[in-house]
């Protein structure tokens, strides 16, 4: 059994969508032990609730320093005893202490086809208002481990999503999300709870 942590700050779209897949068998032998969000105010944090997952705010406005919110956010964790945490629309910063205790065990979903339009300041809306004033034809979503820098770990899965004629940022993020996130982000957590998900020289390999 694959035992997640889910973390997430806002509308939990994409949690909503691995927890869609274990209950369809999407993913097999998989569960969410915990969701944990910075923002109390995360509709993902509902989203848990309704599903009877242990759902908890850990917020850096209620330590004095980030050190201390670090070091809560990272017992809670370990409280839960589990193999993978998963980065489902979360914009904390995850910790050093935390990247080297859970050295590729760390997932994130980012909007982009890393290595373009990644790093920092790329995340939600920004990340497809760079994509449509460069010009580009085609976006898509990158499933990769976290490392010690921004979005550049370890890449497990891509998926290509076209850019059309009169796209808005909010029209073609919508479109990211339903043909590329929701799909591979379930995927890689499908593939890592199989051990068929492995990093060789920096790389994610992916045994059949
Ligand atoms: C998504 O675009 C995701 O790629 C990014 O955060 C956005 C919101 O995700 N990381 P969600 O609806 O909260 O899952």
């Amino acid at each position: 059994m694959l035992k997640l942590a889910v973390l997430v700050s806002g509308g939990g779209t994409n949690l909503q969508a691995i927890m869609d897949a274990i209950e369809n068998g999407t993913i097999k032998d998989t569960r969410i032990e915990v969701v944990i969000s910075n923002n109390r105010k995360a509709y993902a944090l509902e989203r848990a609730k309704n599903h009877n997952i242990p759902a908890e705010c850990i917020s850096p406005k209620s330590y004095e320093t980030r050190e201390d919110f670090n070091k809560a956010l990272l017992a809670a964790i370990d409280s839960y005893n589990v193999d993978l945490i998963v980065l489902a629309g979360c914009l904390v910063a995850i910790p050093s202490i935390m990247v080297e205790k859970y050295r590729n065990r760390i997932i994130n979903i980012h909007p982009s086809l890393i290595p373009s339009f990644c790093g920092k300041g790329f995340y939600g809306l920004h990340v497809h208002e760079a994509v449509l004033a460069r010009g580009v034809k085609v976006t898509g979503a990158t499933v990769h481990f976290v490392d010690d820098g921004t979005d550049t770990g370890p890449i497990i899965l891509q998926k290509p999503v076209m850019i059309e004629q009169g796209d808005t940022p909010e029209v073609l993020q919508k479109r990211v999300m339903e043909q590329a996130e929701w799909i591979i982000l379930p995927k890689a957590i499908s593939l890592i709870a199989q051990g068929k998900v492995s990093v060789v020289d920096g790389k994610a390999v992916i045994t059949d």
